[in-house]
Protein backbone atom coordinates (compact mmCIF):
# COMPACT_ATOMS: atom_id res chain seq x y z
CA UNK A 1 0.00 0.00 0.00
CA UNK A 2 2.53 2.10 0.72
CA UNK A 3 4.41 1.70 -2.22
CA UNK A 4 1.34 2.18 -4.39
CA UNK A 5 0.72 6.13 -2.54
CA UNK A 6 3.88 6.85 -3.11
CA UNK A 7 3.71 5.99 -6.95
CA UNK A 8 0.27 7.92 -6.91
CA UNK A 9 1.78 10.85 -5.63
CA UNK A 10 4.71 11.08 -7.95
CA UNK A 11 3.00 10.93 -10.98
CA UNK A 12 1.71 13.56 -12.94
CA UNK A 13 3.54 15.99 -10.86
CA UNK A 14 5.80 19.39 -11.14
CA UNK A 15 8.18 19.48 -8.70
CA UNK A 16 8.88 22.69 -6.62
CA UNK A 17 12.67 22.39 -6.84
CA UNK A 18 14.24 22.81 -10.01
CA UNK A 19 17.87 21.19 -11.26
CA UNK A 20 20.61 23.89 -10.83
CA UNK A 21 21.89 22.41 -14.17
CA UNK A 22 20.92 20.95 -17.19
CA UNK A 23 22.65 17.38 -18.29
CA UNK A 24 22.87 15.76 -21.41
CA UNK A 25 24.58 12.45 -22.17
CA UNK A 26 24.50 11.10 -25.40
CA UNK A 27 26.92 8.84 -27.94
CA UNK A 28 29.13 11.74 -29.37
CA UNK A 29 30.63 14.83 -28.26
CA UNK A 30 29.35 16.45 -31.24
CA UNK A 31 25.89 16.08 -30.07
CA UNK A 32 25.95 16.41 -27.34
CA UNK A 33 27.65 20.00 -27.31
CA UNK A 34 25.05 20.83 -30.12
CA UNK A 35 21.81 20.04 -27.39
CA UNK A 36 23.71 22.53 -25.19
CA UNK A 37 24.74 25.49 -27.55
CA UNK A 38 20.54 25.12 -28.30
CA UNK A 39 20.21 25.52 -24.36
CA UNK A 40 22.65 28.46 -24.43
CA UNK A 41 20.62 30.08 -27.00
CA UNK A 42 17.27 29.77 -25.26
CA UNK A 43 15.88 26.49 -25.90
CA UNK A 44 14.52 23.48 -23.93
CA UNK A 45 15.18 20.14 -23.62
CA UNK A 46 12.63 19.41 -26.46
CA UNK A 47 14.59 21.64 -28.76
CA UNK A 48 17.81 20.35 -27.39
CA UNK A 49 16.71 16.75 -28.08
CA UNK A 50 16.07 17.98 -31.93
CA UNK A 51 19.67 19.30 -31.98
CA UNK A 52 20.87 16.01 -30.50
CA UNK A 53 19.00 13.83 -32.44
CA UNK A 54 19.98 15.40 -35.62
CA UNK A 55 23.50 15.55 -35.07
CA UNK A 56 23.98 12.22 -34.40
CA UNK A 57 21.87 11.65 -37.87
CA UNK A 58 25.11 13.30 -38.84
CA UNK A 59 28.05 12.05 -36.88
CA UNK A 60 26.79 8.52 -35.77
CA UNK A 61 24.96 7.31 -38.82
CA UNK A 62 25.86 3.59 -38.02
CA UNK A 63 23.50 3.87 -35.25
CA UNK A 64 20.89 6.56 -35.88
CA UNK A 65 19.74 8.87 -38.82
CA UNK A 66 16.88 10.74 -40.75
CA UNK A 67 16.36 7.50 -42.73
CA UNK A 68 15.49 5.87 -39.47
CA UNK A 69 13.30 6.25 -36.41
CA UNK A 70 13.11 7.06 -32.99
CA UNK A 71 11.19 6.72 -29.58
CA UNK A 72 11.50 10.20 -27.70
CA UNK A 73 9.87 9.76 -24.10
CA UNK A 74 9.01 13.39 -23.18
CA UNK A 75 8.72 14.55 -19.28
CA UNK A 76 7.00 18.47 -19.70
CA UNK A 77 7.53 19.97 -16.32
CA UNK A 78 4.84 22.57 -16.30
CA UNK A 79 2.41 19.93 -16.00
CA UNK A 80 3.64 16.74 -15.62
CA UNK A 81 2.82 15.63 -18.75
CA UNK A 82 4.80 12.11 -19.71
CA UNK A 83 3.97 10.70 -23.55
CA UNK A 84 6.26 8.95 -25.42
CA UNK A 85 6.27 10.52 -29.16
CA UNK A 86 6.27 6.92 -32.10
CA UNK A 87 8.49 8.00 -34.92
CA UNK A 88 9.28 4.38 -35.73
CA UNK A 89 9.27 3.41 -39.59
CA UNK A 90 6.37 1.88 -40.97
CA UNK A 91 6.17 -0.45 -43.50
CA UNK A 92 5.44 0.74 -47.22
CA UNK A 93 1.47 0.17 -48.48
CA UNK A 94 3.18 -2.65 -51.50
CA UNK A 95 5.10 -4.54 -48.37
CA UNK A 96 3.02 -8.12 -47.61
CA UNK A 97 4.29 -10.93 -44.94
CA UNK A 98 6.00 -13.41 -47.65
CA UNK A 99 8.45 -10.27 -49.60
CA UNK A 100 11.27 -11.72 -47.94
CA UNK A 101 10.58 -15.47 -49.23
CA UNK A 102 12.35 -17.35 -51.45
CA UNK A 103 10.60 -19.90 -53.70
CA UNK A 104 11.45 -22.06 -51.22
CA UNK A 105 9.77 -20.65 -48.05
CA UNK A 106 12.90 -19.76 -46.97
CA UNK A 107 13.83 -15.87 -45.87
CA UNK A 108 15.99 -13.96 -48.23
CA UNK A 109 18.40 -12.55 -45.19
CA UNK A 110 20.16 -10.58 -47.89
CA UNK A 111 16.98 -8.90 -49.60
CA UNK A 112 15.74 -8.45 -45.64
CA UNK A 113 18.80 -6.41 -44.49
CA UNK A 114 20.24 -4.63 -47.50
CA UNK A 115 19.43 -2.43 -49.91
CA UNK A 116 16.37 -0.59 -50.50
CA UNK A 117 14.07 -3.09 -49.94
CA UNK A 118 14.94 -3.64 -46.37
CA UNK A 119 13.83 0.00 -45.52
CA UNK A 120 10.77 0.98 -43.80
CA UNK A 121 9.51 4.63 -43.84
CA UNK A 122 10.95 6.69 -42.09
CA UNK A 123 10.11 8.53 -38.78
CA UNK A 124 13.01 10.97 -37.19
CA UNK A 125 11.98 13.52 -39.40
CA UNK A 126 8.31 13.72 -38.66
CA UNK A 127 9.05 13.19 -35.06
CA UNK A 128 11.46 16.41 -34.99
CA UNK A 129 8.92 18.46 -36.80
CA UNK A 130 6.36 17.38 -33.94
CA UNK A 131 8.87 18.07 -31.06
CA UNK A 132 9.67 21.65 -32.39
CA UNK A 133 5.87 22.62 -32.75
CA UNK A 134 4.25 20.78 -29.93
CA UNK A 135 6.82 21.14 -27.25
CA UNK A 136 9.94 23.58 -28.54
CA UNK A 137 10.46 26.81 -28.15
CA UNK A 138 12.57 27.30 -31.16
CA UNK A 139 12.27 26.82 -34.57
CA UNK A 140 13.49 23.76 -36.53
CA UNK A 141 15.50 26.46 -38.75
CA UNK A 142 17.69 27.09 -35.38
CA UNK A 143 17.38 23.08 -33.88
CA UNK A 144 19.16 21.73 -36.97
CA UNK A 145 21.91 24.31 -37.38
CA UNK A 146 24.56 22.60 -35.84
CA UNK A 147 23.65 19.48 -37.72
CA UNK A 148 23.71 21.02 -40.86
CA UNK A 149 26.98 22.26 -39.94
CA UNK A 150 28.30 19.14 -38.64
CA UNK A 151 27.32 17.64 -42.08
CA UNK A 152 28.60 20.62 -44.45
CA UNK A 153 31.93 21.04 -42.49
CA UNK A 154 31.92 17.04 -41.94
CA UNK A 155 33.56 15.54 -38.97
CA UNK A 156 36.60 13.55 -37.78
CA UNK A 157 36.15 9.46 -38.70
CA UNK A 158 36.49 7.56 -35.20
CA UNK A 159 37.33 4.17 -34.73
CA UNK A 160 33.73 2.86 -34.26
CA UNK A 161 32.84 4.37 -37.65
CA UNK A 162 35.19 3.35 -39.30
CA UNK A 163 34.89 -0.37 -38.38
CA UNK A 164 31.05 -0.15 -39.06
CA UNK A 165 31.94 0.91 -42.48
CA UNK A 166 34.98 -1.91 -42.88
CA UNK A 167 32.20 -4.28 -41.85
CA UNK A 168 29.79 -3.44 -44.25
CA UNK A 169 31.90 -2.58 -47.09
CA UNK A 170 30.68 -4.87 -49.39
CA UNK A 171 27.08 -3.60 -49.20
CA UNK A 172 27.95 0.04 -48.91
CA UNK A 173 30.32 -0.40 -52.58
CA UNK A 174 26.51 -1.67 -54.32
CA UNK A 175 25.38 1.78 -54.11
CA UNK A 176 27.14 4.77 -55.74
CA UNK A 177 25.78 7.48 -53.24
CA UNK A 178 27.14 5.26 -50.15
CA UNK A 179 30.24 4.71 -52.11
CA UNK A 180 31.06 8.38 -52.39
CA UNK A 181 30.26 9.09 -48.53
CA UNK A 182 32.09 6.36 -46.95
CA UNK A 183 34.66 6.31 -49.55
CA UNK A 184 35.98 9.51 -49.81
CA UNK A 185 39.47 8.28 -51.57
CA UNK A 186 38.08 5.44 -52.74
CA UNK A 187 38.91 4.06 -49.84
CA UNK A 188 37.88 3.74 -45.68
CA UNK A 189 38.32 6.87 -43.91
CA UNK A 190 41.65 6.90 -41.62
CA UNK A 191 40.91 8.44 -38.20
CA UNK A 192 40.91 11.88 -37.83
CA UNK A 193 39.54 12.46 -41.49
CA UNK A 194 36.60 14.36 -42.25
CA UNK A 195 33.78 12.59 -43.13
CA UNK A 196 31.70 15.37 -45.11
CA UNK A 197 28.25 15.29 -46.54
CA UNK A 198 27.14 17.94 -48.76
CA UNK A 199 23.72 16.52 -50.08
CA UNK A 200 22.28 15.07 -46.35
CA UNK A 201 23.24 18.85 -45.13
CA UNK A 202 21.07 20.48 -48.02
CA UNK A 203 18.34 17.54 -47.59
CA UNK A 204 19.09 19.00 -43.43
CA UNK A 205 18.14 22.64 -44.81
CA UNK A 206 15.07 21.64 -47.01
CA UNK A 207 13.83 20.68 -43.81
CA UNK A 208 14.82 23.53 -41.86
CA UNK A 209 12.72 25.40 -44.38
CA UNK A 210 9.87 23.84 -44.88
CA UNK A 211 9.79 21.40 -41.77
CA UNK A 212 8.51 17.94 -42.33
CA UNK A 213 7.59 18.46 -45.96
CA UNK A 214 10.83 19.37 -47.09
CA UNK A 215 11.55 15.56 -46.18
CA UNK A 216 8.39 13.68 -46.83
CA UNK A 217 7.17 15.72 -50.18
CA UNK A 218 8.83 17.88 -52.88
CA UNK A 219 12.30 17.59 -54.31
CA UNK A 220 14.26 15.40 -51.63
CA UNK A 221 10.98 12.89 -51.69
CA UNK A 222 11.04 12.81 -55.25
CA UNK A 223 14.63 11.85 -55.30
CA UNK A 224 14.41 9.14 -52.29
CA UNK A 225 11.38 7.18 -54.34
CA UNK A 226 13.33 7.29 -57.97
CA UNK A 227 16.43 5.93 -55.90
CA UNK A 228 14.55 3.40 -54.15
CA UNK A 229 12.88 2.20 -56.70
CA UNK A 230 15.93 2.24 -59.08
CA UNK A 231 17.54 -0.25 -56.90
CA UNK A 232 14.38 -2.74 -56.58
CA UNK A 233 12.64 -0.85 -53.11
CA UNK A 234 8.90 -0.53 -53.41
CA UNK A 235 8.42 3.33 -52.05
CA UNK A 236 6.04 5.63 -53.03
CA UNK A 237 5.85 9.20 -52.68
CA UNK A 238 2.04 8.23 -51.35
CA UNK A 239 3.92 5.99 -48.65
CA UNK A 240 6.09 8.88 -47.45
CA UNK A 241 3.23 12.10 -47.61
CA UNK A 242 1.16 9.73 -45.36
CA UNK A 243 3.70 9.03 -42.91
CA UNK A 244 2.83 10.68 -39.44
CA UNK A 245 4.04 10.39 -35.94
CA UNK A 246 2.10 9.27 -33.33
CA UNK A 247 1.75 10.36 -29.69
CA UNK A 248 1.48 7.38 -27.76
CA UNK A 249 0.49 6.98 -23.72
CA UNK A 250 3.68 5.10 -22.49
CA UNK A 251 3.70 2.07 -20.20
CA UNK A 252 4.00 2.68 -16.08
CA UNK A 253 4.74 0.44 -13.60
CA UNK A 254 5.75 0.64 -9.78
CA UNK A 255 8.78 -1.40 -8.38
CA UNK A 256 8.96 -1.06 -4.67
CA UNK A 257 8.42 2.57 -4.06
CA UNK A 258 9.14 4.04 -7.85
CA UNK A 259 7.34 5.03 -10.49
CA UNK A 260 8.59 3.84 -14.14
CA UNK A 261 7.44 5.58 -17.07
CA UNK A 262 8.57 3.58 -20.23
CA UNK A 263 8.06 2.53 -23.90
CA UNK A 264 5.04 1.33 -25.20
CA UNK A 265 4.01 -0.24 -28.21
CA UNK A 266 5.37 -0.56 -31.27
CA UNK A 267 7.95 -0.75 -28.74
CA UNK A 268 8.60 -4.37 -26.44
CA UNK A 269 10.74 -2.80 -24.07
CA UNK A 270 8.28 -1.32 -21.60
CA UNK A 271 6.07 -4.26 -21.54
CA UNK A 272 9.09 -6.67 -21.13
CA UNK A 273 10.85 -4.48 -18.30
CA UNK A 274 7.42 -4.31 -16.22
CA UNK A 275 6.78 -7.98 -16.35
CA UNK A 276 10.13 -8.59 -15.19
CA UNK A 277 10.19 -5.80 -12.27
CA UNK A 278 7.21 -7.41 -11.31
CA UNK A 279 8.08 -10.86 -11.32
CA UNK A 280 11.10 -9.58 -9.47
CA UNK A 281 9.39 -7.39 -6.78
CA UNK A 282 8.68 -10.40 -4.45
CA UNK A 283 12.34 -10.70 -4.11
CA UNK A 284 14.78 -8.09 -1.97
CA UNK A 285 17.60 -8.24 -4.69
CA UNK A 286 19.31 -5.35 -3.04
CA UNK A 287 19.99 -7.92 0.26
CA UNK A 288 21.07 -10.62 -2.41
CA UNK A 289 23.94 -8.10 -3.89
CA UNK A 290 26.51 -10.02 -1.64
CA UNK A 291 28.62 -12.44 -2.38
CA UNK A 292 27.23 -15.38 -1.23
CA UNK A 293 23.71 -14.60 -2.89
CA UNK A 294 24.90 -13.14 -6.12
CA UNK A 295 24.54 -16.26 -8.19
CA UNK A 296 20.74 -16.33 -7.05
CA UNK A 297 20.16 -13.10 -7.32
CA UNK A 298 21.40 -13.85 -11.49
CA UNK A 299 19.17 -16.79 -11.38
CA UNK A 300 15.93 -15.01 -10.30
CA UNK A 301 16.81 -12.25 -12.61
CA UNK A 302 17.71 -14.84 -15.82
CA UNK A 303 14.51 -16.77 -15.30
CA UNK A 304 12.28 -13.61 -14.98
CA UNK A 305 13.87 -12.29 -18.00
CA UNK A 306 13.07 -15.53 -20.32
CA UNK A 307 9.50 -15.33 -19.16
CA UNK A 308 9.35 -11.96 -20.38
CA UNK A 309 10.63 -12.93 -23.55
CA UNK A 310 8.85 -15.71 -24.78
CA UNK A 311 5.54 -12.95 -23.87
CA UNK A 312 7.57 -10.81 -26.22
CA UNK A 313 7.74 -13.53 -28.78
CA UNK A 314 4.02 -14.42 -28.69
CA UNK A 315 1.96 -10.90 -27.81
CA UNK A 316 3.88 -8.27 -29.30
CA UNK A 317 3.34 -6.35 -32.56
CA UNK A 318 1.95 -2.95 -33.67
CA UNK A 319 -1.29 -2.09 -31.58
CA UNK A 320 -2.21 0.12 -34.33
CA UNK A 321 -2.78 -3.82 -36.22
CA UNK A 322 -3.01 -6.32 -33.58
CA UNK A 323 -4.21 -6.50 -29.61
CA UNK A 324 -1.85 -6.52 -27.30
CA UNK A 325 -2.87 -7.60 -24.07
CA UNK A 326 -0.89 -5.25 -22.53
CA UNK A 327 -2.83 -4.66 -18.84
CA UNK A 328 -2.46 -8.42 -18.66
CA UNK A 329 1.13 -8.56 -19.30
CA UNK A 330 2.11 -5.45 -17.18
CA UNK A 331 -0.62 -6.75 -14.49
CA UNK A 332 0.74 -7.48 -10.64
CA UNK A 333 -1.25 -11.11 -10.62
CA UNK A 334 0.17 -12.07 -14.00
CA UNK A 335 3.49 -12.01 -13.10
CA UNK A 336 2.85 -13.44 -9.65
CA UNK A 337 1.86 -16.34 -12.03
CA UNK A 338 5.20 -16.32 -13.61
CA UNK A 339 7.14 -16.28 -10.74
CA UNK A 340 5.17 -19.15 -9.35
CA UNK A 341 6.92 -21.04 -12.15
CA UNK A 342 10.31 -20.12 -11.59
CA UNK A 343 12.36 -22.84 -8.99
CA UNK A 344 14.95 -21.25 -6.79
CA UNK A 345 17.13 -24.12 -7.33
CA UNK A 346 16.73 -25.05 -11.36
CA UNK A 347 16.53 -22.95 -14.64
CA UNK A 348 13.78 -23.52 -16.99
CA UNK A 349 14.91 -25.04 -20.13
CA UNK A 350 13.07 -22.57 -22.73
CA UNK A 351 11.35 -25.42 -24.24
CA UNK A 352 9.08 -26.29 -21.12
CA UNK A 353 7.53 -23.01 -22.10
CA UNK A 354 4.80 -22.93 -24.69
CA UNK A 355 5.78 -20.88 -27.12
CA UNK A 356 7.34 -20.75 -30.63
CA UNK A 357 10.00 -21.21 -31.76
CA UNK A 358 21.57 -17.28 -33.15
CA UNK A 359 23.34 -14.82 -31.27
CA UNK A 360 21.69 -11.68 -30.76
CA UNK A 361 23.96 -8.77 -31.72
CA UNK A 362 24.22 -5.39 -32.59
CA UNK A 363 25.14 -2.21 -30.77
CA UNK A 364 23.80 -0.24 -33.28
CA UNK A 365 21.17 2.39 -32.53
CA UNK A 366 21.80 5.07 -29.83
CA UNK A 367 20.53 6.47 -27.08
CA UNK A 368 20.66 10.03 -25.31
CA UNK A 369 18.97 11.02 -22.09
CA UNK A 370 18.40 15.49 -21.40
CA UNK A 371 16.97 17.22 -18.25
CA UNK A 372 17.14 20.80 -18.72
CA UNK A 373 16.64 23.32 -15.72
CA UNK A 374 13.09 23.79 -15.72
CA UNK A 375 12.73 20.16 -15.10
CA UNK A 376 11.85 19.26 -18.53
CA UNK A 377 13.35 15.33 -19.86
CA UNK A 378 13.89 13.43 -22.53
CA UNK A 379 14.67 9.92 -22.63
CA UNK A 380 15.26 9.01 -26.66
CA UNK A 381 17.02 5.75 -28.46
CA UNK A 382 16.59 6.26 -32.08
CA UNK A 383 17.66 3.74 -34.49
CA UNK A 384 18.42 2.89 -38.33
CA UNK A 385 18.43 -0.96 -37.47
CA UNK A 386 21.95 -3.10 -37.54
CA UNK A 387 25.37 -0.95 -38.04
CA UNK A 388 25.15 1.48 -41.04
CA UNK A 389 21.77 -0.06 -41.76
CA UNK A 390 20.67 -0.88 -45.36
CA UNK A 391 24.38 0.26 -46.56
CA UNK A 392 22.10 2.24 -49.40
CA UNK A 393 22.33 6.06 -49.67
CA UNK A 394 19.38 7.28 -52.21
CA UNK A 395 20.91 9.33 -54.74
CA UNK A 396 21.36 13.12 -54.41
CA UNK A 397 19.93 12.83 -50.76
CA UNK A 398 22.67 11.92 -48.37
CA UNK A 399 19.77 9.75 -46.72
CA UNK A 400 21.03 6.24 -45.53
CA UNK A 401 17.61 4.50 -45.32
CA UNK A 402 17.40 1.99 -42.85
CA UNK A 403 16.67 -1.83 -42.56
CA UNK A 404 14.02 -2.08 -39.95
CA UNK A 405 11.87 -4.42 -41.88
CA UNK A 406 13.94 -6.64 -40.24
CA UNK A 407 12.65 -6.11 -37.03
CA UNK A 408 9.43 -7.53 -38.50
CA UNK A 409 9.24 -11.36 -38.19
CA UNK A 410 9.60 -12.64 -41.83
CA UNK A 411 8.86 -16.06 -41.28
CA UNK A 412 7.11 -17.54 -37.66
CA UNK A 413 9.61 -18.84 -35.81
CA UNK A 414 12.89 -17.74 -37.82
CA UNK A 415 15.26 -15.46 -36.19
CA UNK A 416 16.19 -11.99 -37.41
CA UNK A 417 19.46 -10.15 -37.20
CA UNK A 418 18.94 -10.26 -33.28
CA UNK A 419 18.15 -13.94 -33.12
CA UNK A 420 14.55 -12.91 -31.85
CA UNK A 421 11.73 -14.98 -33.31
CA UNK A 422 8.02 -13.92 -33.41
CA UNK A 423 4.78 -14.52 -34.18
CA UNK A 424 1.58 -13.28 -36.43
CA UNK A 425 1.83 -10.27 -34.09
CA UNK A 426 4.98 -9.19 -35.75
CA UNK A 427 4.41 -9.97 -38.94
CA UNK A 428 4.94 -7.45 -41.99
CA UNK A 429 1.46 -5.49 -42.89
CA UNK A 430 1.27 -2.50 -45.15
CA UNK A 431 1.39 0.51 -42.81
CA UNK A 432 2.36 -1.20 -39.39
CA UNK A 433 5.52 -0.82 -37.15
CA UNK A 434 8.02 -3.09 -36.73
CA UNK A 435 8.14 -4.19 -32.97
CA UNK A 436 11.25 -2.81 -31.13
CA UNK A 437 12.85 -3.16 -28.38
CA UNK A 438 14.20 0.28 -27.51
CA UNK A 439 13.12 1.42 -23.94
CA UNK A 440 14.12 4.92 -23.11
CA UNK A 441 12.51 4.91 -19.59
CA UNK A 442 11.99 7.56 -16.71
CA UNK A 443 12.41 6.60 -12.98
CA UNK A 444 10.59 8.85 -10.37
CA UNK A 445 11.31 8.23 -6.60
CA UNK A 446 10.59 9.91 -3.71
CA UNK A 447 14.05 12.05 -3.62
CA UNK A 448 15.29 11.52 -7.15
CA UNK A 449 15.11 11.14 -11.07
CA UNK A 450 16.41 8.85 -13.43
CA UNK A 451 16.95 9.04 -17.22
CA UNK A 452 18.06 6.42 -18.86
CA UNK A 453 18.53 4.55 -21.98
CA UNK A 454 21.09 2.38 -24.27
CA UNK A 455 21.08 0.61 -27.69
CA UNK A 456 22.13 -2.76 -28.25
CA UNK A 457 19.33 -4.93 -29.90
CA UNK A 458 17.27 -7.66 -28.22
CA UNK A 459 19.35 -6.76 -25.08
CA UNK A 460 18.30 -3.25 -24.76
CA UNK A 461 15.50 -3.79 -22.54
CA UNK A 462 17.85 -6.57 -20.60
CA UNK A 463 20.46 -3.65 -20.22
CA UNK A 464 17.89 -1.13 -19.13
CA UNK A 465 16.55 -3.42 -16.41
CA UNK A 466 20.29 -4.30 -14.76
CA UNK A 467 20.55 -0.28 -14.92
CA UNK A 468 17.31 0.17 -13.12
CA UNK A 469 18.27 -2.77 -10.95
CA UNK A 470 21.78 -1.24 -9.66
CA UNK A 471 19.71 2.36 -9.84
CA UNK A 472 17.36 0.39 -7.04
CA UNK A 473 20.17 -0.57 -4.98
CA UNK A 474 20.93 3.09 -4.22
CA UNK A 475 23.99 2.99 -7.05
CA UNK A 476 24.28 6.38 -8.98
CA UNK A 477 24.56 7.56 -12.56
CA UNK A 478 28.46 6.30 -13.07
CA UNK A 479 27.19 2.68 -11.85
CA UNK A 480 23.82 2.08 -13.90
CA UNK A 481 26.25 2.83 -17.10
CA UNK A 482 29.32 0.84 -15.98
CA UNK A 483 27.51 -2.23 -14.31
CA UNK A 484 28.83 -5.59 -15.70
CA UNK A 485 25.93 -6.70 -18.16
CA UNK A 486 23.55 -10.36 -18.87
CA UNK A 487 21.15 -11.84 -20.61
CA UNK A 488 18.46 -13.77 -21.21
CA UNK A 489 15.99 -13.86 -24.24
CA UNK A 490 14.47 -17.18 -24.03
CA UNK A 491 15.23 -18.27 -27.38
CA UNK A 492 18.46 -19.55 -27.93
CA UNK A 493 17.94 -21.02 -24.24
CA UNK A 494 21.48 -19.46 -23.04
CA UNK A 495 22.32 -17.08 -20.13
CA UNK A 496 24.62 -14.66 -21.90
CA UNK A 497 27.01 -12.38 -20.23
CA UNK A 498 30.17 -9.80 -21.65
CA UNK A 499 33.47 -10.77 -21.23
CA UNK A 500 34.49 -10.85 -17.10
CA UNK A 501 30.64 -10.68 -16.29
CA UNK A 502 30.73 -13.46 -14.00
CA UNK A 503 33.50 -14.98 -11.90
CA UNK A 504 34.25 -18.39 -12.26
CA UNK A 505 32.46 -19.30 -8.92
CA UNK A 506 29.69 -17.84 -10.00
CA UNK A 507 29.48 -19.38 -13.81
CA UNK A 508 29.30 -22.65 -11.68
CA UNK A 509 26.49 -22.17 -9.39
CA UNK A 510 24.72 -20.95 -12.45
CA UNK A 511 25.40 -24.03 -14.43
CA UNK A 512 24.72 -26.19 -11.40
CA UNK A 513 21.03 -24.50 -11.66
CA UNK A 514 20.45 -25.89 -15.07
CA UNK A 515 22.21 -22.31 -17.04
CA UNK A 516 23.95 -22.71 -20.05
CA UNK A 517 26.30 -19.57 -19.80
CA UNK A 518 27.59 -18.32 -22.51
CA UNK A 519 30.47 -16.08 -22.20
CA UNK A 520 30.75 -13.29 -25.26
CA UNK A 521 34.40 -12.02 -26.30
CA UNK A 522 33.36 -8.45 -26.15
CA UNK A 523 30.91 -6.07 -24.25
CA UNK A 524 27.52 -4.34 -24.91
CA UNK A 525 25.43 -1.78 -25.00
CA UNK A 526 25.88 2.48 -24.79
CA UNK A 527 24.24 3.93 -21.75
CA UNK A 528 23.81 7.54 -21.71
CA UNK A 529 21.78 8.51 -18.53
CA UNK A 530 21.17 11.05 -16.50
CA UNK A 531 19.83 11.89 -12.86
CA UNK A 532 18.36 14.71 -10.73
CA UNK A 533 18.73 15.13 -6.96
CA UNK A 534 15.19 16.83 -5.71
CA UNK A 535 16.31 17.58 -2.76
CA UNK A 536 19.63 19.36 -3.21
CA UNK A 537 18.88 20.33 -7.28
CA UNK A 538 22.19 18.67 -8.04
CA UNK A 539 21.83 16.96 -11.58
CA UNK A 540 24.41 14.29 -12.82
CA UNK A 541 25.31 12.23 -16.03
CA UNK A 542 27.31 9.34 -17.52
CA UNK A 543 28.13 7.69 -20.53
CA UNK A 544 29.04 4.29 -20.80
CA UNK A 545 32.73 3.70 -20.43
CA UNK A 546 32.55 0.87 -23.10
CA UNK A 547 32.68 3.63 -25.71
CA UNK A 548 35.22 6.20 -25.95
CA UNK A 549 32.82 8.47 -27.95
CA UNK A 550 30.13 9.03 -24.83
CA UNK A 551 29.96 12.45 -23.96
CA UNK A 552 28.09 13.50 -20.25
CA UNK A 553 28.24 17.50 -19.59
CA UNK A 554 26.53 19.14 -16.73
CA UNK A 555 26.36 22.74 -17.22
N1 LIG B 1 16.07 -1.93 -34.37
C1 LIG B 1 16.20 -2.31 -33.04
C2 LIG B 1 14.95 -2.14 -32.26
O1 LIG B 1 14.15 -1.28 -32.58
O2 LIG B 1 14.72 -2.88 -31.34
Amino acid sequence: MKYFLSAVLFSGLAWAESPKQAAIASAHPMATEAGHRILAQGGNAFDAAIAVSATLAVVEQQSSGIGGGAFWLLHRAKDGKNVMLDGREQAPAKAHADMYLDENGDVNRDLALNGPLAAAIPGEIAGMEHLAKHYGKLPLSVSLQPAIEAAEQGFPAYPRIISSIERKAKILKRYPASTAVYFPDGRVPTEGQLIIQQDLANTLKAVAKHGKAGFYEGEVAKKMVQSVQQHGGIWTLEDLKNYTVKEREPITTNYRGHQLVTASPPSSGGIAIATILNILSAWDLTQMDLEQDRAQRIHLVAEAMRRAYRDRSIYLGDTDFVDVPIQLLTHPYYAAGLRASISPHKALPSELLPGISDNPKGEDTTHFSIIDTMGNMVSATLTVNTGLASGFIAEGTGVLLNNEMDDFSAKPGVPNAFGLTGDDANKIEPGKRPLSSMAPTFVFSEDQVAVLGTPGGSRIITMVLLGLLDYFDGHDVHSWVSKPRYHHQYLPDRLYTEKGAFDQATIDALTAKGHEVVEHKGQWGNMHAVSWNKKTGAVDAASDPRTTTGSAVVK
